[in-house]
């Protein structure tokens, strides 16, 4: 069954702790959490301290997406923070083979992230090596964009690339209970979604007809 990550982009920063409770309490199978260094993208959101500060409030997973123009030096302070994934983008400035070897001395899961116009194929080279491809269905930058379908026959490509290997596929923007169905079918493992879940009056109901990929 597809997997559920709410971004934390979307939550109340004021109640972070409350919030991530409320998620977990909900069902939620992951926490997505948006790095941004006004650099890469024209947004800026926090660094690990306040990974490190909401790291006691649950037990699931922290998927950290890093959208920074250099990860490097960034890593081992969300390694210690307390991420699991560790997610870096394709069109950063490093070498990624170095990027993946530095998540993986650390042991984490490693994640590749496309923005929606960046070719699935150059992604070909580092799938043997990683746990996990971020198909951007946004720019990356801001929360509550609408759903770019591109990424829907993405993700169908990717899933053809990765075959038999053991890569899983997250989708990440503007997923609510009508894109959500399409990524699914298309082959999606899980789905990111901030402003659907937060937003939301109901976290667990949220989350729950994302799960069950139904229309309304
Ligand atoms: C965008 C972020 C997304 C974003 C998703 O740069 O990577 O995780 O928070 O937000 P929604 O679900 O509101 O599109
Ligand atoms: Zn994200």
């Amino acid at each position: 069954m597809v997997q559920i990550a709410p971004s934390i982009l979307a939550a109340d920063f004021a109640n972070l702790g409350k919030e991530i409770q409320k998620i977990t309490k909900a069902g939620a199978d992951q926490v997505h959490i948006d790095v941004m260094d006004g650099l890469f993208v024209p947004n800026l959101t926090f660094g690990a301290v306040v990974v490190k500060d909401i790291r006691p409030y649950t037990m699931l997973p922290f998927d950290v997406h890093l959208m920074v123009k250099k990860p490097s030096v960034l890593i081992k302070d969300f390694v210690e923070a307390g991420a699991d994934a560790i997610t870096v983008h394709l069109e950063a400035d490093e070498d990624i083979p170095m990027l993946i070897s530095l998540i993986k001395k650390y042991g984490k899961r490693v994640g590749l992230s496309i923005r929606p116009h960046t070719k699935v194929s150059d992604l070909i080279p580092y799938l043997p090596d990683i746990d996990l491809v971020l198909m951007m269905s946004v720019e990356p930058g801001f929360g509550g964009q609408q759903f770019q379908p591109i990424a829907l026959q993405k993700i169908a490509q990717l899933k053809e690339f990765i075959g038999r290997k053991k890569v899983q596929i997250s989708v990440d923007g503007g997923i609510n209970d009508q894109t959500a169905p399409a990524c699914i079918l298309a082959g999606a493992d899980v789905l990111v979604a901030g402003s659907y879940v937060f937003k939301s009056k109901n976290y667990q109901k949220a989350i729950e007809r994302l799960k069950e990929g139904v229309q309304k």
